[in-house]
């Protein structure tokens, strides 16, 4: 007792687990690396979130400053964009569910699916939310880690699910390996008593997608997002595609205006205009093929072959720490790896040529800096 109150701390009231917790480590925006780094905003080339330099739809702009309801909450039942989003992935509206990104849905996911000590299987490397939502909801984390050329390692994920798994996550295309899951693994995945989620975040830079799967598995959930093809990042859509024995249930846990109307109006019109932003696909995935030639031809870069928006390098005869660092003094922002199964690798986002060609420059500096 303290001047007659009880002596408390309020720590002692947090879930023991969360007290424990690394956190995500995001990446910055560019004003936060352009004052870190003293260098102008326009100067910062930022290649490290797999944004889509070429933006929003211009159609998006004109959308957000024509509405006039800012002040009136969303529709909490999302019934026009699961109209749009449901035809866009031909597929029932009624199965689409939208998130404030797909990132909310992830989480959903978990929150349908894990109660604390459940097990979570991840497959790393993989894209970091996945152990984090695990963490966050107190779950045994499961890892069964990829082979060496980053493919699945069936034989080890198969027994994992057999000893008994309330949740998988599977990107497809994978961040930060760029490889896309095979048909014939999901389909084997998909017999066992647990609920897949397949992160499509980047399907549209691979062109395949698993949703025409979705009605023959009620175990499996698709995710998909706004924030790549459609250079949504910043306004946060993304979107489930749900097996129907599950829609009740997610909708009753969801809260009620997830979704901005700025993010709705703006998905609206990016699907209205959906094929100029394919055209800006097609440019990115032209642009990773260029990319790809240019650091294998660089001699210390080992570029893996991608079907998404980024490309993840191993770093030869040099710390790719070194390298993450050395492009970020020429205002140059890549992710750095170094973590199990991932040595000493940088991933680069692919964006607009003049990109490459800056990329590809200074890293041929720096290349000769080390030999000189
Ligand atoms: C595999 C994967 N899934 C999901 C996301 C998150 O996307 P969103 O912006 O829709 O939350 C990302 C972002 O980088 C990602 O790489």
């Amino acid at each position: 007792m303290t001047d007659g109150k009880p002596a408390r701390d309020i720590l002692n009231l947090v879930q023991p687990h969360l007290l424990e917790m690394p956190g995500y480590e995001p990446v910055e925006p560019v004003d936060v690396m352009a004052r870190r780094l003293g260098l102008p905003e326009d100067q910062i080339l930022k290649l490290d979130g797999n944004e889509n330099p070429f933006g929003p739809s211009p159609r998006v702009l004109e959308a957000l400053a024509r509405f006039r309801y800012y002040h009136i909450y969303p529709d909490p039942a999302q019934r026009r964009v699961r109209q749009a989003v449901g035809q866009y992935v031909g597929v029932d509206p009624e199965q689409i569910m939208l998130g404030s990104g797909s990132d909310e849905l992830l989480g959903l996911a978990a929150q349908l699916f894990l109660s604390p000590g459940d097990a979570v299987v991840n497959v790393p490397p993989t894209f970091g939310m996945y152990d984090f939502i695990g963490r966050v909801h107190g779950a045994r984390l499961v890892e069964v880690p990829r082979r060496e050329d980053f493919e699945i390692d069936m034989i080890a994920l198969e027994s994992a699910l057999a000893r008994g798994a309330k949740l998988l996550y599977l990107a497809s295309p994978n961040n930060p390996t760029g490889n896309a899951l095979s048909a014939d693994d999901l389909d084997r995945l998909l017999a066992y008593d647990v609920a897949v989620v397949v992160d499509e975040a980047y399907a549209e830079f691979a062109g395949h997608s698993f949703v025409n799967l979705i009605d023959q598995h009620d175990n499996l959930i698709v995710v998909r997002t706004f924030s790549k093809w459609a250079g949504l990042a910043g306004l946060r859509a993304g979107y489930a595609v749900l097996p129907k024995p599950l829609v009740p249930t997610i909708w009753s846990i969801k809260v009620p205006y997830n979704v901005s109307v700025a993010s709705e109006e703006a998905v609206l019109a990016s699907l209205e205009d959906a094929a100029a932003l394919r055209k800006n696909v097609a440019l990115i995935v032209e642009e990773r093929a260029r990319m790809t030639e240019a650091l294998n031809a660089l001699g210390w870069m080992r570029p893996y072959p991608s079907r998404a928006n980024f490309i993840l390098c191993e770093v030869k005869r040099m710390p790719a720490r070194q390298v993450r660092d050395e492009l970020r003094t020429r205002g140059i922002l890549v992710r750095y790896f170094d973590s199990a199964g991932l040595h000493n690798c940088i991933r680069i986002s692919v964006g607009k040529p003049q990109d490459t060609d800056r990329v590809i420059e200074a890293l041929a500096a720096i290349g000769e800096g080390v030999r000189a």
